[in-house]
């Protein structure tokens, strides 16, 4: 097949491969209410619930949430450890049904800060679900995507230097296959409104879809995502060619 054939293919896909989500405005939705932010977190787990739900009803083989970042820390404290609480809580109790239903557990991010509990509990989680294939769920939890990159041209520096590479073998490819995530996204959803990237996952999202729908994270349902998947699947993806050489005509 030659390549624009292959990239007719590509753009006519209504079903987007890999989802990655930014879950935005768990305090807003919380203080609308007259609540503590954590109240708006706690809720957004039901959310995080429903797109799981109709990632595994739709075909969709990964969803990547961005949980946590890198600069979250710098949150006030109480919110910080409300957090970490709930994470080690989400851990608990969400394993088995996402074992059930055939989902793989993965967290990405920097995970050498948390405490030895905390990385324990992951490791079971992940453990427990690594046989799993109808959908990886990748949580992210102190995550960056400049950091990403960075530890990924750390893993090839090293290898250079106990000579497994050279420099000539450095290539898009390479640095995909050292990522945390080594798959493009599709489609970015951000609910919240903002129209920002925020440091999330930079390299994989370099020709994905987005789609902003006006809700917050707590207001998140299957019928939101399958209108983000609806919008997916109206575009026209080129990956740099015209409109005309897509179409074949
Ligand atoms: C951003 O909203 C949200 C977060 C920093 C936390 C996301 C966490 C959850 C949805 C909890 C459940 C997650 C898992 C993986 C079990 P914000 O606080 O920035 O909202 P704002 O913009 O309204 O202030």
């Amino acid at each position: 097949m030659n390549q624009i054939a292959d990239l007719q293919n590509i753009s006519k896909k209504s079903v987007p491969a890999h989802v990655a989500i930014i879950m935005d405005g768990n305090g807003r939705w919380a203080k609308s209410r007259g609540k503590p932010r954590i109240f708006g977190h706690k809720a957004g787990v039901e959310a995080v619930r429903q797109a799981v739900s109709f990632a595994c009803k739709n075909g969709i083989k990964v969803l990547t949430l961005f949980a946590f970042s890198s600069e979250n820390w710098r949150r006030p404290d109480d919110e910080v450890s409300g957090l970490m609480e709930l994470f080690t809580w989400a851990l608990g109790s969400e394993v088995s049904k996402l074992n059930e239903s055939n989902v793989r557990l993965k967290i990405i991010g920097d995970r050498n800060v948390f405490s030895e509990n905390f990385r324990r509990k992951i490791a079971e989680a992940e453990n427990k679900t690594a046989g799993n294939d109808r959908l990886l769920l990748n949580v992210a939890l102190n995550y960056g995507g400049r950091w990403e990159i960075v530890n990924a041209l750390q893993k090839i520096a090293g290898k250079i230097n106990s000579g497994e590479l050279a420099a000539g073998d450095i290539s898009e490819q390479l640095l995909t296959d050292n990522l945390e995530i080594p798959q493009d996204v599709d489609l970015l959803i951000r609910t919240g409104g903002e129209k920002r990237i925020s440091n999330f996952l930079l390299w994989q999202l370099a020709y994905s879809e987005m789609f902003i729908p006006d809700v917050l994270w707590p207001e998140f349902t299957e019928e939101v995502f399958k209108e983000a998947v609806d919008y997916f699947a109206s575009r026209e993806r080129r990956f740099g060619c015209t409109g005309e050489q897509i179409r074949g005509e």
